[in-house]
């Protein structure tokens, strides 16, 4: 017999996911919800999901039972140097902004990856930047992770990884950088790691945002592909905040800002499509 949850039901979930995690639900039918959800229905011998929506909705979101519905229906999938030619842009940048800096004797370079996953973008970043061959003694670099779902934040901490999150990397990258624990288990040495600091947060809150130094540059990549609208715009304008005056930010290749045009000026690469921090004052008198 099909899982069935009403309509009703189905708003109250859809409602309550798009407040607490931006989640627009528009990848899953009523059907596909109810599938995702069933197990822990049953699990907790529950009679509906209506029980199961009180339980998840009324405790705190440190609630283990909450966690167990995001990680049922939010995607965190994720590999190593996951949409690559935006890793090239990224590095062409970086050095042009390490160059400016040098000019006004600053030293620092802050990075975020919104929505870390497990770790691979992080660090994928943090890789990237240690195997481009240029010194970074002297350089105070953090890489920050950010996720909304701790059990990911938690792996990410441990960085070990099967070979299908490595599918992106080249045999000598593997083992240059990593340690084969086992068959199929391979463990990031902790000079890649050592960049990368996480964070447990939802975007959509400006909280997370406030009191950090500013950021240089964020990579928000598949993410904001599964928010709804309304969620898109706050985490846009929170980006917007946290970045330095003409800061970058990558998003993923299927991913567009059309709607944000007035916030950040695109700039095209061959492959890549890149959106630089601008103040909308600039960016309104260029159009007249
Ligand atoms: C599909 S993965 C993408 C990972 C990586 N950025 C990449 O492109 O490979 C999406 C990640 O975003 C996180 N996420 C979704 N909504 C979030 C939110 N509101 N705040 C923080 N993290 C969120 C999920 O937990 C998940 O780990």
């Amino acid at each position: 017999m099909k899982p069935e949850i009403s309509k009703k039901e189905y708003e109250l979930f859809r409602g309550f996911f798009e407040d607490q995690f931006g989640l627009a639900l528009k990848h899953h039918s009523r059907e596909q919800l109810a599938k995702l959800l069933e197990p822990h229905v049953k699990r907790l011998k529950m009679k509906s999901f209506i029980d199961y929506f009180n339980l998840i909705s009324k405790k705190s979101t440190a609630n283990k039972e909450l966690i167990r519905t995001m990680t049922a229906v939010m995607n965190t999938e994720s590999y190593f140097l996951r949409e690559q030619a935006q890793f090239t842009v990224f590095l062409d940048l970086l050095n042009k902004m390490k160059k400016q800096k040098l000019m006004r004797s600053d030293r620092s370079i802050r990075i975020l990856s919104a929505g870390s996953a497990a770790g691979q973008e992080p660090y994928s970043i943090s890789l990237c930047i240690n195997s481009s061959g240029t010194p970074l003694s002297n350089w105070d670099i953090t890489i920050y992770g950010m996720d909304i779902n701790p059990e990911q934040i938690a792996k990410a901490k441990k960085g070990i990884y099967n070979a299908y999150a490595l599918r992106g990397l080249g045999k000598n990258v593997i083992q240059r950088y990593f340690d084969s624990i086992n068959k199929n288990s391979y463990q990031l040495h902790s000079e890649i790691m050592k960049y990368v600091h996480y964070v447990r947060g939802n975007l959509m809150d400006p909280k997370n945002f406030q009191g950090r130094r500013e950021l240089d540059i964020i990579f928000c990549r598949n993410v904001l592909i599964y928010m709804s609208n309304r969620a898109v715009n706050r985490v846009i304008s929170n980006f917007w905040e946290a970045l330095c005056d003409r800061g970058f930010l990558f998003i993923g290749q299927s991913e567009s800002l059309m709607r944000h045009h007035m916030l950040f000026k695109r700039i095209k690469y061959p492959e890549v499509t890149v959106y630089q921090k601008m103040d909308p004052e600039i960016l309104t008198k260029k159009k007249i």
